[in-house]
């Protein structure tokens, strides 16, 4: 399985703190299943930037470990939104997944900014697909899910954190996790792995989950999993919509 979010790059950001920690998170990982893993390390224009080359000075060390344990390593950021993200990517700035064409980005967990539809299609227009990361823990989308329907309507795609369908940040999030699954509105699973404690590299129990309850899904994730590495276009499963009530139920509704 691809483990398309993790923080398994070493004193980049608040994930790993030593390639002694990345080393057990990628053990974990391999053991979890995980044969390919996204080193998906935070970037925040203006608060928190990460140079590009001082991340692949660093990835280079975990990608060699990963050739020792059996998992392939891949480039990645998880990027915050922000307005400038078109230029940040044209400068070279920010990059995608395996640098070929799709862009993990994070929403703020608050709010849906006014500029997000925005950027987003103006990355699209460039030829970057977006993937929002973990959606169920956006405050907004959790409250409505069509806040998140229309913009995978509009072409971007949605990554779920594992950690979200077992109950790992809360009920609330795990309500929402388990109705995004149902529904076909996640594309993608991911660890959000920081590091080899409480935030770590499994990713199993959370597939179980999508096993179960969506099994569509599940081929869907896996038939469409190595495309992302190589950048080819994928065709998402048709979302599904609340079942409408027959007239009888709605008549004897308690
Ligand atoms: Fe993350």
């Amino acid at each position: 399985m691809l483990d398309l979010h993790s923080h398994i790059v070493p004193e980049i950001d608040d994930g790993s703190v030593s390639l002694e920690v990345t080393k057990d998170m990628l053990i974990n990982a391999y053991n979890e299943g995980t044969r390919c893993i996204c080193a998906t390390s935070h970037y925040i224009s203006g608060d928190f930037q990460i140079q590009k080359e001082i991340y692949d000075e660093k990835f280079l060390s975990v990608s060699k470990l990963g050739e020792e344990i059996g998992i392939q390593v891949v480039k990645g950021l998880e990027v915050y939104l922000t307005p400038n993200l078109l230029e940040l990517y044209k400068e070279g700035k920010i990059w995608c997944i395996n640098e070929k064409n799709y862009m993990l980005i994070e929403l703020p967990m608050r709010e849906i900014p006014l500029y997000t539809e925005d950027v987003l299609y103006n990355l699209r227009l460039c030829g970057v697909t977006p993937i929002i990361a973990h959606p169920e823990r956006n405050f907004k989308i959790a409250n409505n899910l069509d806040v998140l329907k229309d913009l995978l309507e509009q072409g971007n795609l949605a990554q779920i954190n594992a950690g979200s369908l077992t109950g790992l940040y809360g009920s609330a999030i795990k309500e929402t996790a388990l109705k995004l699954v149902e529904k076909n509105m996640i594309h993608f699973i991911g660890s959000d792995a920081h590091n080899n404690g409480n935030r770590d590299t499994s990713i199993s129990s959370g597939i179980n989950q999508i096993k179960k309850i969506n099994q569509d899904l599940f081929l869907w994730i896996v038939d469409n999993e190595e495309k992302i590495l190589s950048g080819e276009g994928v065709y998402p499963l048709e979302i599904k919509n609340e079942k409408k009530k027959g007239f009888l139920s709605r008549l004897f509704k308690k």
